[in-house]
């Protein structure tokens, strides 16, 4: 098959650009003295995560029980959940351990830590917790210098079901820093965030053998991470335009694309409507603050060279408007009925989430693999 030949829209993934952006941050971490622990989250998709864990026993990031099970099926056994766990899941994630994942959950309260003992205490297993740390103001998490944080930790490491495995943090708010050296600022608040909160734990004589961060920009950007035992990142595999906007990537980098085609045109308005609508690129707007905001997605043709200023400018659930960006010249007339058009993603797990399989490429035309991915919980 070509890529020509597909039924759009579909979900393509350039397997050379995924190779190169995991090997380029397997090399800058291991520079800085840390292990990557890639998050499963983005791709969804156990032939992508293979190819970003460095060993076949390396660890890696979930943020769904579903994908938790799907990659233990897959014979990935060294886990964290990374969502502040829910007690609703707790007999599902028993079950999981039950079964010899090293899964740990992480969570923030005291009302979590003893729900998790109970059920822990009531499968007869140890369920391993990290703290979540809120390293800045982002979501969730014990702020570091609250008293909470050793109160979790004493727990957790006391009661004869659970474990304290460690500490911690998302720096969320990198998505929307303006400049490298904000990027840079906050994976330095980062790191000390999750290693004074490690250290403080410590001294109380308390275990803290993971002491955890991470984020696509801070991954790229960190110039110090002492201290810390490994790096959480997922949408570097892929990259998008939010990471373009950002500084993080270049365009040439991101690995995802929604191949659509164009089946009409509103000449007076200058419009070309493609098959490729929310249902196929998501309803994501995360370019929208950023200096230049792509609309739902950067338009290039079959090679993924983008065609001059045309992105997506507005979608309802089958259907794409594309058109030039605002103030710019009509778009290129040359797309007939039937041409095809690559979209590249604001959010690559956004679009990632709206399809069941990659059609997988090597830069070239050829479809050479196609990769499942899940979705739900
Ligand atoms: C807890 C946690 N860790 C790591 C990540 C990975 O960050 P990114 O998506 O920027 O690669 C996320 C993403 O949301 C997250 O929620």
């Amino acid at each position: 098959m070509r890529l020509s030949e597909l039924e759009t829209p579909c979900l393509v993934l350039d397997r050379e650009k995924l190779a190169r952006n995991i090997a380029a941050l397997h090399v800058r971490l291991r520079g800085l003295g840390v292990n990557l622990r890639p998050h499963g989250k983005t791709a969804k998709c156990i032939d992508a995560v293979r190819l970003a864990l460095e060993g076949p026993s390396g660890g890696i990031t979930v943020s769904t029980l579903k994908e938790a099970e799907y990659y233990f099926d897959h014979g990935i056994v060294d886990m964290i959940y990374a969502v502040g766990v829910a007690p609703v899941k707790l007999d599902r994630i028993a079950a999981l351990i039950g079964r010899g994942a090293h899964l740990s959950v992480i969570l923030d309260s005291m009302a979590q830590a003893r729900l998790l003992a109970e059920r822990a205490r009531a499968h007869d297993l140890v369920i391993p917790a990290l703290i979540e740390l809120d390293c800045d103001g982002h979501r969730s998490g014990v702020v570091p210098d609250d008293p909470l944080l050793t109160e979790i930790g004493r727990f957790l490491h006391t009661q004869k079901h659970t474990a304290l495995a460690g500490v911690l943090t998302h720096a969320g708010e990198s998505y929307n820093c303006r400049s490298i050296e904000a990027i840079q600022a906050l994976a330095d608040t980062e790191r000390e965030a999750a290693v004074k909160s490690a250290e403080a734990l410590r001294r109380l004589g308390l275990p803290c053998p993971i002491v955890s961060v991470g984020s696509t920009p801070t991954a790229n950007f960190a110039r110090d991470l002492s201290g810390v035992t490994e790096v959480r990142a997922g949408v570097f595999m892929f990259y998008d335009l939010v990471m373009a906007g950002l500084g993080v990537c270049a365009a040439d980098d991101i690995a995802l694309s929604v191949l659509a085609s164009v089946i009409g045109h509103q000449e007076r308005k200058g419009w070309i409507i493609t098959d490729a609508g929310w249902m196929a690129l998501s309803r994501d707007r995360g370019t929208a603050f950023q200096a230049i905001d792509q609309g739902y997605g950067l338009v290039g043709d079959m090679t993924g060279r983008p065609l001059g200023d045309l992105i997506v400018t507005g979608v309802s659930q089958e259907h794409g408007i594309v058109a030039g960006r605002a103030g710019k010249p009509t778009p290129a007339p040359s797309l007939e009925v039937g041409a095809k058009v690559r979209i590249f993603p604001n959010h690559a797990c956004a679009t990632g989430a709206m399809h069941d399989r990659y059609q997988v490429v090597d830069g070239e035309d050829k479809v050479v693999a196609v990769w499942s991915r899940i979705n739900g919980w």
